[in-house]
């Protein structure tokens, strides 16, 4: 017996940094969107009692170092289970991207082992556990559009955002979130931000104020850390619409029109950046649970 899982890409469309926290995180209000472009996970049950990781990515780890192998271990554990699995990942979200790509692995390989092993879904305790793996891991149990507060782990649903045609292109090499937020200088968060807007773009689904009230106040501490990023935001900011993605060094740009997508991603391919066009998303929620 096997369970197939996806697990989607996001990116913010809002990130404020409102403080720092004693415990060395940051405080965050940040709005996240699910995008089309996944991972995919399958599920096999196995006769020994152990967790067994395979990927078709040869750079990745397939032990500890993996935050699916981590969140199948903590599963395991809680629920006292006695059976094992052995997970295949296809990766096709960047690594070290600033897409949420191994949080939304993570996110998948609880909701597939929750299958699998017929666990319940509590999903309080599901949710904490997602939050112990990483601050963007409960975001992705759910996908959609959502806001996250506290340090992005609590969340509140939010109205579907419109669909736009998103292109995703970065500079090919790897950013690890803790050494952006390690370069964030105080001023580079201590001012306004409107969030009231954003929602309010949403809820009316208004795409030219989504696009108008795109934020990320990480992007100086990036484009300190790695100037090849501002120049590549630069370049897809044509119409306005591009924004460094979480942490980076991805940025995406929004369209409502699939043909100037298109044009842009021909660029960035000619300038031989890596490009990804996709799509915003909205998984279908079945019985509590994301069903696609
Ligand atoms: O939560 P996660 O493990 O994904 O975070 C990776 C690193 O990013 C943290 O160790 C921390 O340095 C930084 N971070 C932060 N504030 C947040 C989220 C992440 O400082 N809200």
């Amino acid at each position: 017996m096997f369970i197939l899982e996806k697990a989607y890409a996001k990116i913010n469309l809002l990130l404020a940094v409102t403080g720092k926290r004693v415990d060395g995180y940051h405080q965050l209000e940040t709005v996240y969107q699910s995008l089309a472009l996944h991972d995919t996970l399958k599920l096999t049950k196995i006769t020994e009692d152990r967790i067994v990781l395979t990927c078709d990515d040869d750079h990745l780890p397939v032990n500890e170092d993996n935050l699916v192998w981590r969140a199948a271990q903590k599963l395991k554990l809680l629920y006292e289970v006695k059976q094992g699995v052995h997970i295949h990942l296809e990766k096709k979200i960047p690594v070290a991207a600033g897409l949420a790509g191994g949080s939304s692995d993570a996110a998948a390989t609880l909701r597939g082992l929750v299958h699998l092993w017929q666990l319940p879904w509590e999903e309080e305790v599901i949710t904490n556990l997602a939050a112990q793996l990483g601050s963007d891991v409960p975001f992705c149990l759910y996908g959609g559009t959502a806001l996250g507060t506290g340090r992005g782990e609590k969340i509140t649903r939010l109205p579907q955002c419109p669909p736009f045609y998103v292109v995703l292109a970065n500079p090919g090499f790897y950013v690890p979130t803790a050494s952006v937020y390690a370069a964030l200088r105080p001023d580079d968060y201590s001012r306004e931000y409107d969030l009231a807007g954003m929602l309010a773009a949403l809820k009316t689904k208004n795409c030219r104020q989504i696009i108008s009230h795109l934020l990320n106040m990480l992007e100086p501490a990036a484009f300190r850390l790695h100037p090849a990023v501002k120049v590549l935001k630069t370049k897809m900011n044509t119409s306005g619409s591009a924004l460094l993605s979480g942490s980076g060094p991805t940025v995406f740009a929004l369209f409502a029109s699939r043909a100037e997508a298109e044009k842009l991603a021909q660029v960035l391919l000619r300038e031989r950046y890596k490009v990804w066009l996709t799509e915003t998303f909205q998984p279908h929620v079945v019985g509590g649970l994301p069903n696609d």
